[in-house]
């Protein structure tokens, strides 16, 4: 692997390009995030926001471009590569197991990331507990850690996928549309247990509600049919008049 420029930089994407067929999804996409920036991406539906995730989650292969991730290039790496090297991600698809429990969920998905010799190795389970315990604490689920997955609400699944994706303490989360189906109340509440992951992870996160993504994000990129449209600060880039043009068709 290959060291990538950017002392900060978490994540570079550099021409990356997806054909599928006749379709191009990604027409070159260039995209930097920071370290502790949550960083917003929006754009119209099929635009190719899932499939630039996915690109750089190794869920696809670009057909061309680089994917540099903390100074290494992971363009040709697994997922389950780029999951050790402290990727997380949540799709649009839930991938919950609905009977299991609410702490079991979290178990598998912290253990999914250590090795059987590691897991082997380990004398106690305790620090495996207190890290499970202190994400169910963040996401408002610890009261009822006994509870099948399968019967939480629609919000809280949503909670539990994100609490399953911090458990393995990247250093990038990836969202996507993760208040998708949510109550105005659970959107607002989401915003807020966000927020303090900040301190040891940074965020890329596709999302629909500008309100949203306004309250939680220092950086906004934009897509239009596979292309940047524009990308910066949050303020700057959604009262900046292309992206008005394009992404509101204003
Ligand atoms: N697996 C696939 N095969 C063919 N076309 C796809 C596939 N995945 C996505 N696309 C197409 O790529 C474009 C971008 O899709 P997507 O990334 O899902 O957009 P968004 O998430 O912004 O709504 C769309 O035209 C979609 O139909
Ligand atoms: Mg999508």
């Amino acid at each position: 692997m290959n060291p990538t420029s950017g002392a900060s930089s978490v994540l570079e994407v550099r021409g990356v390009k997806k054909i599928y067929a006749t379709l191009t999804a990604l027409g070159g996409v260039d995209l930097t995030v920071t370290e502790r920036s949550f960083h917003g991406l929006i754009g119209p539906n099929g635009s190719g926001k899932s499939t630039l995730l996915k690109s750089i989650a190794g869920a696809e292969t670009p057909t061309e471009g680089t994917v540099g991730f903390l100074g290494n290039d992971i363009t040709q790496a697994t997922p389950a590569e780029r999951s050790r090297a402290g990727m997380s991600l949540k799709f649009q698809i839930t991938s919950i197991l609905p009977m299991l429990s609410v702490y079991d969920n979290v178990l598998l998905a912290v253990q999914a990331q250590d090795s059987m010799l590691a897991l082997l190795l380990s004398r106690t389970r305790e620090p495996l507990h207190h890290r499970i315990m202190d994400m169910l604490v963040q996401f408002r689920l610890d009261y009822r850690p006994d509870e099948l997955a399968g019967a939480l609400s629609h919000g809280q699944q949503q909670w539990l996928e994100i609490a399953m994706a911090l458990a393995r303490e990247p250093k990038l989360l990836l969202l996507d549309e993760p208040t998708a189906g949510m109550s105005p109340q659970e959107r607002r509440a989401t915003g807020k247990l966000l927020a303090p992951i900040r301190e040891r992870c940074s965020l890329l996160i596709v999302e629909h509600d500008l309100d949203f993504i306004r309250d939680i994000c220092d950086t906004l990129t934009v897509l239009d049919q596979g292309l940047v449209v524009d990308s910066g600060p949050t303020q700057i880039v959604q009262n900046s008049a292309k992206v008005k043009e394009a992404y509101f068709h204003a």
